[in-house]
């Protein structure tokens, strides 16, 4: 399937890009954005979802509305997933959220696992947003996918925010099922691992450290 959508050519979505990236923004501002260009990036993210018809009752005549047929799970790759969350659940206020901790060997980029929070999915129809701003190598997002699936996932969204195309590339030979929503695909990832033009580091910015 290999799906990746892109929404930098929607003027909202550039136009925010531009202050998250910009080393002037401080953290304050690069927290309202991040969660402005989630909000961009979830809506695109839960277009394709499926709807059950409800009938209901309006003031005036009785009829029907399409409405979410399955859970959603928000599911951050602790830190700097935390940074989409608040989006999603406002757009979504009764999704369910679950959590991965990981973290990049800044020597061997490789990513280490420290928490999981997550149900047995196999349990009820659900869909999983898996947010996480930065993919760069890919090893952080095939990690938790793996972990996601073996409890039981099927149906896997990966929402982030700038994605270098060697990331991509990565999630798709481990996982051709997964489709990915990025507000950027950027140009590389330079000899430390970092996303270029990118933003520097998503979690330092967003916490401030
Ligand atoms: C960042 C980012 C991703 C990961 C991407 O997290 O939020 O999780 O790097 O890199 P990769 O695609 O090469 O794995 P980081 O490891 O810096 O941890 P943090 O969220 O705690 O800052
Ligand atoms: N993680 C980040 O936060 N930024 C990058 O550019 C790469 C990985």
């Amino acid at each position: 399937m290999s799906q990746v959508t892109e929404l930098k050519s929607h003027p909202l979505v550039s136009h925010n890009l531009a202050i998250l990236r910009s080393k002037d923004t401080d953290s304050q501002r690069f927290r309202e954005v991040a969660k402005r260009l989630s909000s961009l990036v979830l809506v695109s993210a839960t277009e394709s979802l499926n709807t059950v018809e409800q009938e209901l009752e309006t003031p005036l005549i009785r009829t029907s509305e399409q409405v979410l047929a399955a859970d959603i799970w928000l599911i951050p790759v602790l830190r700097a997933g935390l940074a989409m969350v608040e989006a999603g659940l406002d757009l979504v206020p009764d999704a369910h959220v679950g959590f991965v901790g990981l973290f990049r060997n800044e020597e061997t980029l490789l990513p280490n696992h420290y928490y999981k929070n997550l149900p047995d999915f196999s349990k009820s129809a659900n869909n999983c947003f898996l947010l996480d701003p930065m993919l760069a190598t890919g090893g952080s997002a095939c990690a938790a996918i793996a972990l996601l699936k073996d409890h039981g996932a099927t149906d896997i969204r990966l929402l982030t925010l700038i994605s270098a195309p060697e990331g991509i590339k990565e999630v798709f030979a481990k996982h051709s099922d997964v489709v990915i929503f990025t507000a950027s695909v950027d140009e590389y990832l330079n000899d430390l691992g970092y996303i270029v033009p990118g933003l520097g580091d998503a979690g330092d910015r967003f916490f401030g450290i």
